[in-house]
């Protein structure tokens, strides 16, 4: 699987966004260690506080579904109303729960709307962690 394949899937989740509160419209999309793409989109709540981000989504769906090695996701994410926004670097929850789960040279794939992307590792975005291996 491509970067540019990955980004697309995410791109297509982007569109599953229920996010009537912000208008900002994320998509993620997550590559297990054996090429199955778990998809997810931001979920907002009237209530505020149980809003769930894009990454989040799809990683809660791929562990519940049993899948716990990934080697990379690919984050998209704008309002309709300013498309021409820089990319959308993932929040510090969503940088935690990709540690519990991923080794330093896990890649993260940030592309803005017309696709233009560029790749960190989780290491360059989340330094000096606290990790499983603090507590196992
Ligand atoms: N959001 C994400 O889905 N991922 C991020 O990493 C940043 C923020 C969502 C949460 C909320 O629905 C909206 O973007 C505005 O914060």
């Amino acid at each position: 699987m491509t970067d540019k394949e990955l980004i697309k899937f995410a791109m297509d989740a982007r569109k599953m966004s229920h996010s009537p509160y912000s208008d900002f419209k994320v998509g993620a999309a997550l590559l297990s260690w054996n090429g199955v793409v778990y998809q997810g989109c931001n979920i907002e709540s009237a209530s505020y506080s149980p809003t769930n981000c894009a990454e989040r989504t799809a990683f809660f769906k791929a562990v519940s579904e049993g899948e716990k090695i990934f080697r990379k996701i690919a984050i998209v994410g704008w309002a309709d109303k300013s498309p021409d926004l820089d990319i959308c670097f993932p929040c510090g929850v969503c940088r935690q729960v990709m540690a519990e789960f991923c080794d330093s040279d896990f890649e993260v794939i940030l592309a803005d709307s017309s696709g233009n992307y560029k790749v960190w590792t989780l290491d360059e975005l989340l330094p000096r962690r606290f990790g499983p291996e603090n507590l196992l």
